[in-house]
């Protein structure tokens, strides 16, 4: 089929070189001409392990083009994916207008019968919206042109992308009715992927962005949850892990997203779980729910802060070393990491800071520059050099196995604070280390 892709973001860009090598050609179109070259040239916006190498072999096949030019991009496909950045305002409502800047476009230039595919996450009613927009500009250039809106939302990981694109837990598609045209060409373009037989619902617009964001509030619920009795475990000396692992086996429970750490952070759920909260509060329907799933997401990275300086005192002067900048491991990406406001944090207690990440570091210096006080390592044995302490922040696997003996010979004082729970205390503690993590000693 062919198919064009409005943006070419995380969602876009997996969307679209996933759907072309599906055997579909596709156009990506992006107005940032400068990313457009470097993908031509195998140059990734992103980190996404496979992106690579997928986008380079459907170049070569001649399925997958990137263009600036919306006119060509938009005319020459039957199926158009919104996927432009739906981000956060200051009062936590969402940003519409790269959204409602693209229906306008399409309205513009639409020149036959298309399906349009809201696949960012956007606030519920928008797929209404983005139709009436898209009439609007029709009935400006009076052009009679049929077309439709679905609802199709994305529930790609980061890191995972690729993977959960191609094994999706389910497809959600939403109609404006049950109206044949737009379902029978959805299921067409996702029958390759449900063949393995992930089912394909297919429900009313609003039903599929509820959807979307309740579960993304779902999930960032269910941490928030966890992080909140991991402070009660500090407090009474309980081991949060074990109260992970014993409620998890309660199959109506499970184990994942029930994992105590810094908080949550990313483009999605911080953004999806005001913005959900936003909406409910738009439409006068009680939100407090969400509203402290947010609130125990930014008191438990303050919890980090207060966690290591009752452990150290004073932090002004002290050296502090950090392990993981990205909002979580196998991502280049720091949007709203959780290493954000605690790095802050140390830094206006006048503290050192020595900071490595495998991925994140060139988009950690964006928002923390290197200062006196802030310093990035090549590797992470170079930070732990003369520090008071050694922070883990995001669990990236090559920070699991390390020589503790050399760390511990390199550093001020051998103390360890793992937010992300990632090593055996005992074990630890056997090489010679203080060790804290959160909910668990
Ligand atoms: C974003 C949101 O974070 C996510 O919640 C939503 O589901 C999809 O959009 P992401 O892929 O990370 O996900 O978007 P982003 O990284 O912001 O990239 C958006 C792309 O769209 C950028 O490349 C930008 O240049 C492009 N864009 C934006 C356009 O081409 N036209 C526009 O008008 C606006
Ligand atoms: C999420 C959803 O998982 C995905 O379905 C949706 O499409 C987009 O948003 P993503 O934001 O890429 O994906 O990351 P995810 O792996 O969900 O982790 C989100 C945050 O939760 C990370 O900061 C991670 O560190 C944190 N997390 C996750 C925990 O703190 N504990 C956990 O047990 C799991």
């Amino acid at each position: 089929m062919k198919i064009t892709i409005v943006g070419t973001g995380y969602v876009g860009l997996v969307t679209g070189t996933c759907l072309a090598d599906m055997g579909n050609d596709v156009i990506c179109l992006d107005k940032d001409k400068e990313k457009l070259k470097n993908l031509e040239k195998g140059i990734m916006p992103i980190y996404e392990r496979g992106l690579r190498d997928l986008i380079e072999r459907n170049i070569r096949e001649k399925r997958l083009i990137f263009t600036a030019d919306t006119k060509k991009a938009i005319q020459n496909s039957d199926i158009i994916f919104i996927c432009v950045g739906t981000p956060p305002q200051k009062d936590g409502s969402v940003n519409m207008e790269y959204i409602y800047s693209v229906a306008k476009s399409i309205g513009k230039y639409i020149n036959s019968y298309k399906v349009i595919v809201d696949k960012s996450t956007v606030p519920v009613g928008t797929a209404e919206k983005v139709e009436k927009i898209i009439k609007e500009e029709l009935k400006k250039s009076n052009k009679k042109i049929d077309f439709d809106v679905v609802s199709n939302p994305e529930f790609l990981r980061e890191g995972a992308a690729i993977k959960d694109f191609q094994n999706p837990d389910r497809v959600v598609v939403g109609t404006k009715t049950k109206d044949e045209k737009s379902i029978k060409i959805m299921e067409r373009l996702y029958r390759s992927t449900v063949r393995v037989g992930r089912p394909i619902i297919f429900t009313d617009r609003k039903s599929a962005e509820l959807i979307k964001y309740a579960s993304n509030a779902m999930l960032a619920t269910r941490i928030s949850f966890i992080n909140q009795l991991s402070q009660f475990c500090d407090k009474i000396g309980a081991n949060i892990k074990e109260v992970s692992k014993g409620m998890g086996l309660d199959s109506r429970i499970g184990t994942r997203f029930l994992q105590a750490g810094s908080g949550f952070g990313g483009s999605c759920f911080p953004k999806d779980v005001s913005g959900l909260a936003m909406t409910l509060k738009e439409n006068n329907s009680p939100n407090y729910i969400f509203e402290s799933v947010i609130k125990a997401n930014e008191e438990q990275k303050k919890y980090v802060v207060k966690r290591i300086e009752e452990w150290l005192g004073n932090l002004k002067g002290k050296t502090i070393a950090v392990w993981g900048l990205s909002f979580k491991p196998r991502t280049d990406d720091v949007r709203e990491s959780p290493s954000l406001s605690i790095v802050n944090e140390f830094l206006k207690k006048g503290a050192k800071l020595k900071l490595f990440d495998p991925e994140a570091k060139e988009n950690f210096k964006k928002e923390f520059p290197p200062s006196d006080n802030i310093s990035y390592g090549e590797t992470s044995y170079d930070v732990v050099e003369n520090a008071d302490i050694l922070v883990i922040l995001t669990e990236w696997d090559e920070f699991r196995e390390p020589d503790f003996k050399k760390i511990k010979k390199k550093m001020n004082k051998a103390r360890l604070f793992d937010a992300r729970n990632i090593y055996n205390p005992e074990e630890i503690k056997e090489e010679g280390f203080e060790y804290n993590g959160v909910g668990r000693r």
